[in-house]
């Protein structure tokens, strides 16, 4: 399986909306599915949304280590996602980003959300989720609206090199990048 070209910021394909998946067990589909996880693992990321690979479609994957605090999340391939907020508490916290390489900025995300869609079987998922976990959820399905992360940002100064922002605001470095990859 091949590892896919990761699309960078200013690229087209990261700036629509994207379209909704008709089955989720089309062997296209599956095959896409698996090449973005190998494609996230190689590259050590966290998470990853198919606009990502230059795939305008509704899918996101990703994976919580129990090392970023707080609960563990095995792989998941998200299909159709929709999110609900929960409530309306909002926390900034830390975000990189495989497009952004390099980069990161401090984001007001919802703590808690619930979230539904489909997975690679085309079986319903249905979650609640809150901090890190429920952050990286919208991170990865603003990707399929065409939003990056700085983009949420509402104090730019509190974003830059990942490597000097992590000096400044003492802080491990969260999100889809992982803190050895650039
Ligand atoms: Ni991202």
């Amino acid at each position: 399986m091949p590892v896919l070209e990761i699309a960078r910021m200013g690229e087209p394909v990261l700036e629509r909306v994207a379209d909704e998946v008709i089955d989720a067990q089309d062997p296209v589909i599956q095959k896409l599915l698996a090449d973005m996880e190998e494609t996230m693992r190689e590259v050590g990321g966290i998470g990853l949304a198919a606009p990502q690979v230059f795939q305008p479609l509704r899918i996101v994957l990703f994976e919580v280590p129990e090392a970023r605090g707080g609960v563990a999340v095995p792989l998941t391939r998200l299909i159709n996602p929709v999110i609900e907020p929960l409530s309306e508490e909002r926390e900034e916290g830390p975000e990189a980003c495989l497009s952004v390489p390099g980069m990161m900025g401090m984001v007001e995300r919802y703590t808690r959300i619930r979230y539904t869609g489909l997975d690679e079987s085309g079986r319903p998922i249905d979650r609640e989720a809150e901090g890190f976990h429920a952050r990286v959820v919208q991170h990865e399905c603003d990707h399929l609206d065409g939003t990056l992360y700085p983009r949420r940002m509402k104090n730019l100064s509190k974003f830059g090199f990942a490597s000097e922002m992590t000096r400044r605001l003492g802080l491990a470095p969260k999100g889809e990048e992982s803190q050895d990859s650039r």
